[in-house]
């Protein structure tokens, strides 16, 4: 079955118990499971549409994500197993982040510039990735999700307030309209 065909997955939407909970670590008796779900969160990624997808967000406590940036517009899919952030650098960079798992809701992250990023592929291989730009913060904030960790999580709470503020206020324009 083709990554695009894979039936897709519920997104949890936050808050919810599973997206603050640490994912445990992949077991080989998990890689059956794995193989089988990471077409369907493709699938449901690139539906949504979206650039990273973390196993917690279709309620599944394991330690992996799906990642496409989609360069050029052509598909260029990631399955991350295991992955951990071996080094950073000592820029930060500042961009604007969302999540599927917070619909509509946008907030400027500050998160080191560049990764280096270790993690195993679906064929259990270990591999090393350097990243900066939108990936380094993508994986970074992917990773945050096997953490129980969202990205409104970085903001203060003055920030983050104000960001649920708006969408208690979204919410409620919506439901009298
Ligand atoms: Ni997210």
């Amino acid at each position: 079955m083709s990554e695009t065909e894979a039936p897709g997955l519920g997104i949890l939407i936050a808050p919810h118990r599973t997206l603050k909970a640490r994912a445990r670590a992949v077991t080989p008796d998990d890689m059956d499971r794995v193989r089988a779900l990471a077409p369907r969160m493709f699938a449901t990624m690139y539906k949504a549409p979206g650039i990273g997808l973390a196993a917690p967000q279709v309620d599944v406590g394991l330690r992996f994500a799906v990642v496409d940036l989609m360069p050029e517009d052509k598909p260029r899919p990631f399955t991350l197993i295991k992955p951990e952030i071996l080094a950073v650098s000592e820029e930060w960079a500042t961009r604007e982040e969302g999540c599927l798992s917070l619909p509509g809701q946008y907030a400027e992250v500050s998160r080191p510039a560049q990764v280096r990023v270790g993690y195993h592929d679906l064929d259990g291989k270990r591999h090393e990735m350097d990243a900066e730009g939108l990936l380094a913060a993508c994986l970074q904030h992917e990773i945050d999700h096997l953490n129980g960790v969202l990205f409104v999580d970085h903001l203060s709470v003055l920030k983050r307030n104000m960001i649920l503020r708006r969408r208690a206020k979204e919410q409620k324009q919506k439901a009298s309209e």
